[in-house]
């Protein structure tokens, strides 16, 4: 199953991804996590995108096309997979269109703004292997430190308030619409992402037929 994941910053995308890619045993793709690896790299991709993320805007298209088009090339892809965070305008999805790429489901989780903004105000992350957790709805059983490879937790620095506002107005401006490109496809399915987490990953599961 080619499967993308649409969805405001904070609505549980990457939570969710991760679920869905263990139940369905294929490799989930999310461009945040790319740029923030090549943030931590300190490549030149890695420089220019933390400017442009911090400021709560996206990065260009071109530069997101190329990066996506080589990940599907690789070998775990061959038999599907689920891509968090891409795409993000409808330029981007017509470039998916133009590899001649089939989106079998767009799964789109929504919540109310101050519903995303409390939210994210908890969101911790690893920033050595990109671990997310949250205060109080996914701790680290480590307490501030990952439960994976020890690193203290930091918040990340586009979850700042005012960036998260911009954020979403970028996401209504330009990727709120990839709702009606999808739903003009016959592939969309909405799930509220204004309920519990195990709840929201039930009825993703039940969506995909992987109960
Ligand atoms: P990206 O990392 O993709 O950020 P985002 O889309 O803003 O999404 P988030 O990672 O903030 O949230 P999420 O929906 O994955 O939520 P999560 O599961 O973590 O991109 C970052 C930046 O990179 C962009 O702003 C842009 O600049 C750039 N970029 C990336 N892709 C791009 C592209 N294609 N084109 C151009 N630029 C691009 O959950 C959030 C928190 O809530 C967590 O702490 C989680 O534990 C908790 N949580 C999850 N679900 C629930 C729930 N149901 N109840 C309570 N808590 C929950």
């Amino acid at each position: 199953m080619n499967m993308i994941l649409l969805g405001a910053p904070g609505a549980g995308k990457g939570t969710q991804a991760e679920l869905l890619a263990e139940k369905l045993s294929i490799p989930t793709i999310s461009t945040g996590a790319m740029l923030r690896a090549a943030i931590r790299k300190g490549t030149e991709l890695g420089k220019k995108a933390k400017e442009l993320i911090d400021r709560g805007q996206l990065v260009s298209d071109d530069v997101m096309i190329g990066m996506i088009s080589e990940r599907l090339k690789e070998e775990d892809c061959q038999n599907g997979f689920i891509l968090d965070g891409f795409p993000r305008t409808i330029a981007q999805a017509e470039a998916l269109d133009g590899l001649g790429i089939k989106i079998d489901l767009a799964l789109s989780f929504d919540a109310p703004d101050e519903v995303i903004i409390k939210r994210l105000g908890g969101r911790r992350e690893c920033p050595k292997c990109g671990a997310t957790f949250h205060v109080d709805n996914k701790p680290s059983a480590n307490g501030d430190f990952c439960d994976k490879c020890n690193a203290e937790l930091k918040t990340r620095d586009d979850d700042k308030e005012e960036t998260i506002k911009k954020r979403l107005q970028v996401y209504y401006a330009q990727s709120a619409p990839l709702k009606e490109y999808y739903g003009e496809k016959g592939v969309l399915k909405e799930i509220s992402a204004d309920q519990p987490l195990d709840v929201i990953t039930a009825q993703a599961f039940a969506v995909v037929g992987a109960n």
